[in-house]
Formats: C-alpha cells, structure tokens, sequence
C-alpha cells in the first residue's frame, strides 16, 4: 500500500463536510446501554441494532465512514448480506476497533493503559482483507487529584504511535484517539493543560515511530470542564479553548480531526463543533470534524428499545443527527436545523 492511498482514504475521511459514525462499542459497553433501556443482551439484539444503524436511508450523506467492532464487521443483515457490504454500497468506508480495552495501569493508580498491540500486524491483515480501510484505537486519560501521571500519558502515547505505525504498514489509516475524560469537578483551563500535553507527547511519539501525519486522522476530546465542574463555559468559550489547543499541540500535514463526543449530549456536540467551524473557519489548517458514538445514537437507541416496529423512527432519529453534524461542519447548525425533521 502505498502513502499516496492512505492519503486518500484519509482525505475522503473527512471530505464533503462528512464524518464518521462510530457504532464500535465493545460486546460489555454495548450490554451494559442495552441493560439501561431494558434491551436484552444478546448477540442477536447487538446485530439487529447494528442492521438499524446501517440500513439507514441516507445515511451516506453525512456519513463518510463508520467504526465497527470485531463482532459487527463479521455480522450480516437478516437476508445474509455482509454489513460490510451494506457499508461499502451505501459509500461509506468501513473501520474498524482494533485495541483490546483499557486496563489497570501497574504501579498507576486510578490510571489505564490501553492493550492491544500484541498480535496486531496480523489481526490488521485480516482486517484489511475484509474490507477495513482504516482502524481505531483509544487512549483514556483520567483528570483527578495528581493525576495524569507522565509515566501514563508516555506509555499510552507510545502504544498510540506504535499503533498507528502498524495500521499504515497494513494500508489502514490510524484514528489515534486519546481521549482526556470528561468526569469529574476540573476546571476547563485544566482540561486544557492536560489535553495540550497529552497531544504533544502523542505527536512527538508518532513523529519517532515513523507515523505519516498526512496519512492519519486524530480523534480528540474536545475542551470541557469537567462534568461537575461548578463553572460551565459557554459554547463559544468551548470552541475558543479548543481550537486553540489544537493550533498549537497539533502539525498542521495532520490530514484531518474528529471529535469523540465523551458523553455530551447530541445538541451540544453539535452547536460546540458548529462554534469552531464559524469562528475559525478561515484559520484551519486541518479539516474540523466528527466520529461521535452516543452523541449520534443515543435518540435512536431510546426510541428503538429493542422494538422491530420502531426501527424506521430510530432511523430517522439517527439521520436527523448525522445531518446536524454535517451542518456543523459547514457552520450552518442552529436551532432551526435542529427543529426540521426531513
Ligand atoms: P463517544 O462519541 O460516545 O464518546 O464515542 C466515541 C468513541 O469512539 C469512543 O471511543
């Protein structure tokens, strides 16, 4: 595979004001939002879900690539289509999770390292083979008393690197994700101190594996208080604290940035991307957009609740988001957009 594909499967990742639809919710956290609702458990439901969010009528649209997980990118529609192929004919490009989950960090409490690299050259080469043309992995980084500690920040960064490094020797572009948490009581500015650090170490990381940035795609948190911070900064003030970490931690060859939505609600993830796009727009050296999980799907799971006759609501529940997300990109999401249901 040469850099010159894996620019352009990059490039398309983020093109016509698209983004990217993630739906890789591993087998325990997808349970664990079934459970919630009262859905049951079971591989089946996992597939009938996973049918409802790709059987979407347009949701090509908006969408220019969607994440799966190790059990989705196997599964098949009920008549016995391959939802890879489902992917592929709607012209979205499939992805796929390829880290094994964040555990326990030896010697870091309260902090995880994320796994995974272990036997990875070859699960990306099935992958590939399947029809994957790009892969996700995620870092986690917890704010709380002391922490994050270096050695946390360093080792998921070099796990990230070496990640990615593998993904484009495989012809996959790597979405590096580390994500800095939402929880807790943090202030926004030390959100921002983290975030900017963490970025930087994951940049100089990929810099010595070899990383091609130009072939790579960033998935980041963007700059919030945390969830029960006292002080919540306006949408604007969002939008300024995170563009302006983002200009200064990360190169601008970076071929695009998506935003994880890290348990915001889909309104808000949408006006907060809307701000960046308006108040930047001209300023960007990197295409600013979306590969939101619960801030695209949780209306239609709600309104789905494992039930067959509501599946065309859900679906439209679900492109109804999509749509104010591609909104967002252009700077064009407002209240308006958000009431008009097509
Ligand atoms: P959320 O948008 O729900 O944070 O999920 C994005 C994601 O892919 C987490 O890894």
């Amino acid at each position: 595979m040469s850099s010159k594909e894996l620019i352009v499967t990059a490039g398309a990742m983020v093109a016509e004001h698209k983004g990217l639809l993630a739906m890789d919710e591993s087998n325990p956290t997808c349970n664990k939002r079934f459970a919630r609702l009262g859905i049951p458990q079971t591989e089946e439901a996992r597939r009938a879900y996973r049918e409802l969010i790709l059987t979407t009528p347009g949701l090509g649209e908006c969408i220019s690539g969607v994440i799966l997980y190790d059990e989705t990118i196997r599964q098949q529609k009920k008549d016995g289509t391959s939802f890879v192929k489902v992917i592929t004919d709607a012209g979205i490009i499939p992805g796929i999770k390829v880290d094994t989950g964040a555990k326990d960090m030896a010697g870091h409490p309260a902090e995880k390292i994320t796994e995974g690299l272990d036997g990875l050259r070859d699960r990306l080469a099935e992958y590939f083979q399947m029809g994957a043309r790009f892969a996700k992995w995620r870092a986690v980084i917890t704010i709380a008393d002391g922490i994050p500690s270096r050695g946390c920040i360093e080792a998921n960064a070099h796990a990230l690197a070496r990640y990615a490094a593998l993904c484009q020797e495989a012809g996959m572009v790597p979405v590096v994700e580390p994500e800095v948490l939402m929880d807790g009581g943090h202030t926004l500015d030390r959100c921002y101190d983290v975030t900017e650090e963490v970025l930087q170490t994951v940049f100089s990381q990929l810099y010595i594996q070899r990383v091609m940035l130009e072939g790579m795609i960033l998935k980041p948190n963007m700059v919030l208080p945390g969830l029960i911070c006292p002080t919540q900064e306006t949408v604007d003030e969002v939008a300024d604290a995170t563009v302006g970490c983002l200009l200064r931690a990360v190169p601008a060859a970076v071929c695009g940035i998506v935003f994880l939505s890290g348990g915001q609600s889909g309104e808000l993830a949408s006006a907060r991307l809307n701000a960046m796009n308006v108040r930047f727009k001209s300023r960007l050296p990197w295409a600013l957009a979306f590969s939101f999980a619960r801030a695209i799907q949780q209306p239609a799971l709600e309104i789905w609740h494992g039930e067959e006759a509501n599946v065309p609501a859900a679906q439209q529940a679900l492109y109804h988001r999509t749509k104010c997300n591609r909104a967002a990109r252009r700077g064009e999401y407002n209240a308006t957009v958000e009431r008009t249901r097509t």
